[in-house]
């Protein structure tokens, strides 16, 4: 998985966190496809709507709600992270406010 997501034959710049590569020339959502983070072919993952339902609604709530933002004079982890069953970003700190109208 990481080394198809960091395969710079693919990826410009791989180690660069860069959600527009998503998007295509006009502004709509674009998926490379070498873009897998569920896997492919027989083993590809039986949870993989499920996932996407609960992402959506998870990550959406919270950006309707709040900003995110680097705690100030913090930098943000790189990209290597640390190794275990999954790969986990080291810890961060971060400034989080209530967007308006949500305060
Ligand atoms: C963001 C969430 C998730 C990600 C990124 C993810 C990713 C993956 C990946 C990469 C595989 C291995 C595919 C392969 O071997 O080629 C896999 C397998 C699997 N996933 Fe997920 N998964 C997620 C959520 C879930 C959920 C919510 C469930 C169950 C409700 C689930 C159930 C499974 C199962 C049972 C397999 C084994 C499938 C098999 O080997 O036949 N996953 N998942």
């Amino acid at each position: 998985m990481w080394a198809i997501h960091h395969d710079p034959e693919h990826w410009d710049q791989p180690e660069d966190f860069r959600p527009e590569r998503f998007l295509d020339d006009k502004g709509q959502r674009f998926t490379p496809s070498c873009f897998m983070p569920f896997g492919a072919g027989p083993r590809v993952c039986v949870g993989e709507s499920l996932a996407r339902l609960e992402l959506f609604l998870f990550v959406s709530g919270l950006l309707q709600r709040f900003s995110f933002g680097p705690a100030p004079g913090v930098s943000l982890p790189d990209l290597e992270g640390r190794l275990g069953v999954v790969l986990q970003p080291l810890r961060y700190t971060l400034t989080v406010t209530p967007r308006a109208g949500w305060e």
